[in-house]
């Protein structure tokens, strides 16, 4: 679990403030990794500060320097921890290997109307199901970009599900993004709901729209993947913190350059392929059958199955 306030630059090592650090990295001892395999005579001789103020820095360097290596037997325990939340299609569920996995980003990415949207809303139902019924017994987060929550299609969905719609609502907190600013902040400040509110699901949809509107052009362009980036790895970094299940949507953007196959590519390109744990296609078929594609998961083989958007949800 990462701590509170992470070592990461000389400034954040104990007894070295600014001065003292700009006279190590002038020494060419700039890197956390160097002050940790030093010796306390050096550091004490370059910086001017104590030896004993030197072997405590050299410590909290070498603290925070160490691999984080796991067993693969505490990994297997930590893999028997996953939860699965149930899409509401037995299919889907097949196809991923039992549902939307905690402790993951799951991306599902396709045109608009192919519903990605309400597969978000399904989700954010069944995480509030009993455990052997597909959920996790806990609630949701959804970080709305586009503005297209609806509660009543939550209510509608979980009254056919027999479940008390009231509650149902209550268990999910909604947050309208309105900038990428502020989409960001809500998932670096989510620390707090999650514990309270026994957070299992957080959806960001969508993931891309409001970075795509805000930075055009080929300029921008690096600004709006490191940007993405980094909301991307805060968000991976919470699934793994509290073990929770993180499902992100994305638009596709004709690509015309391709001749062969479907010309569509998720935005955001490579940042987004490497960052997901388990990548979708979802698109549309005849009337309300939608043909979903499993294109990239770390234990499960591609593949395809059909799903049906209907007044009651997803289906088979
Ligand atoms: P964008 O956000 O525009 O990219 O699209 P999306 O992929 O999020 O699509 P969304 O999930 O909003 O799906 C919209 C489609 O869901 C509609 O075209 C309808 O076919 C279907 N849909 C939405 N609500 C209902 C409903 O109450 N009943 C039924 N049967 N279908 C619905
Ligand atoms: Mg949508």
């Amino acid at each position: 679990m990462p701590k509170e306030k992470a070592i990461r630059e000389l400034e954040d090592l104990p007894g070295i403030g600014p001065t003292t650090a700009e006279k190590l990295r002038n020494a060419g001892i700039d890197t956390l990794d160097k002050i940790a395999t030093s010796f306390a005579a050096t550091l004490s001789e370059v910086s001017g500060i104590s030896n004993d103020a030197a072997k405590k820095a050299i410590s909290a360097a070498q603290e925070a320097t160490t691999l984080n290596v796991e067993s693969a037997k505490s990994l297997l325990k930590r893999r028997e921890d996953i939860g699965k939340i149930s899409t509401g299609s037995k299919d889907l569920d097949e196809l991923i290997g039992g549902g939307i996995e905690t402790d993951a980003i799951t991306e599902v990415y396709g045109r608009f109307a192919s519903g990605k949207t309400q597969l978000g809303f399904q989700l954010a139902v069944n995480v509030q199901l009993p455990r052997k019924e597909g959920g996790l017994d806990g609630s949701a987060l959804i970080i709305d970009t586009e503005g297209t929550f609806r509660p009543e299609r939550i209510s509608g969905i979980a009254k056919k599900a027999g479940m008390d719609s009231e509650k149902v609502l209550e268990n999910i907190s909604v947050f309208r993004a309105l900038s990428s600013d502020q989409q960001m902040l809500a998932i670096e400040r989510a620390d707090k709901l999650i514990q309270e509110k026994n957070i299992r699901l957080i959806i960001v949809d969508s993931l891309t729209s409001l970075f795509r509107a805000e930075f055009l052009g080929r300029g921008a362009l690096n600004e709006r993947q490191q940007k993405l980036n980094s909301h991307i790895h805060r968000l991976a970094i919470l699934a793994n913190k509290y073990n929770i299940a993180i499902f992100v949507t994305n638009q596709v953007m004709d690509n015309p350059g391709l001749m062969f196959g479907d010309p569509t590519t998720p935005i955001g390109g490579n940042i987004l392929a490497h960052a997901a744990t388990t990548m979708l296609y979802i698109r549309k078929s005849k009337e309300d059958k939608r043909i979903v594609r499993l294109v990239d998961s770390p234990n499960m083989p591609e593949g395809e199955c059909v799903i049906k958007i209907t007044q009651d949800g997803i289906k088979d």
